[in-house]
């Protein structure tokens, strides 16, 4: 069976960044905690455990002394406060590309916008977005897409998205505001791997004959992954790890494409390679 990697697959630079971040803590011997686990994925996250980088849910919760790390999907103003309040050692790995959503949502607010964020609603990337947005004075709502717009809003409206949500939730959302004769000021802060990855595995879903989709099913980019492969590929399966693998979904396959989460890391997209070519 052949095994094809889509062009664009894994570990992004957000993620790399931060993983990056954190491996430094651990190599300079400091005591440290993630606040949340520092992507979504498991492993990884067991690994850092492993290695003395604990996760704490809140900011109450880090040890005196230790350094905390804020992860790729940033926090919170209230968040940043917390931890000064306590003189805590902050490490921030917040991706630069979801700083510049925060960024976007709080000038949104401040430019006087009512500030329309495309994500989803509880994830921790669009609470920051929220809360900056908010703190700017901005009325804010959170929509997965244009069903959810609510009534009577009006101009001016302002429009930031999630980095890791589709671009074609964006626009319809866009263009169900226009079709109410509003003009969206439109932050498209739709991050550029999202897209790369999802491009990527679609144009290859299309020509193989089953898909493997890799990395954390709490991670929101990898299950989007996950979907827009099932669209183009009957057998499409999302697994988190090698020993998840079934050679019966393979039966009669002659090609396998191969994509993974911009939370998965390299040497897992390769064990699992490694047990698709030994098939
Ligand atoms: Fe950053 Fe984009 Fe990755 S926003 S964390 S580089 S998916």
């Amino acid at each position: 069976m052949k095994v094809i990697r889509a062009r664009y697959a894994g570990a992004c630079y957000g993620v790399q960044r931060a993983l990056s971040m954190a491996n430094d803590v651990v190599a300079r011997g400091e005591a440290a905690c993630t606040l949340g686990p520092l992507i979504h994925n498991p492993q990884v996250v067991d690994d850092l455990a492993a290695r003395g980088v604990s996760v704490a849910c809140r900011v109450e919760d880090v040890a005196d002394g230790d350094v905390m790390i804020i992860r790729s999907h940033g926090v919170t103003p209230q968040v940043r406060d917390a931890a000064a309040s306590r003189g805590l050692a902050v490490l921030d790995a917040t991706c630069p590309h979801v700083a510049r959503a925060q960024k976007a949502a709080e000038n949104l607010a401040r430019q006087g916008c009512h500030v329309v964020v495309v994500g989803e609603a509880g994830h921790p990337e669009v609470e920051g977005l929220t809360a900056y947005a908010c703190g700017a004075g901005g009325a804010v709502d959170v929509v997965a897409g244009p069903g959810e717009l609510p009534d009577g809003l009006c101009d001016p409206v302002g429009v930031v998205v999630q980095t890791t949500q589709m671009q074609e939730q964006l626009d319809a959302v866009v263009e169900a505001l226009r079709a109410r004769g509003l003009s969206p000021v439109v932050k498209d802060t739709v991050c550029f791997a999202t897209r790369q990855r999802q491009e990527a595995a679609a144009e290859l879903a299309q020509t193989v004959d089953a898909m493997v989709i890799i990395g954390g099913r709490n991670s929101s980019n990898t299950t989007r992954l996950a979907e827009i492969c099932a669209k183009a590929c009957e057998r499409s399966f999302h697994v988190e790890a090698a020993d998840e693998i079934d050679p019966a979904w393979f039966r009669d396959c002659r090609t396998v494409g191969v994509t993974a989460g911009a939370s998965t890391p390299e040497d897992q997209i390769q064990a699992i390679e490694d047990v698709l070519r030994a098939l």
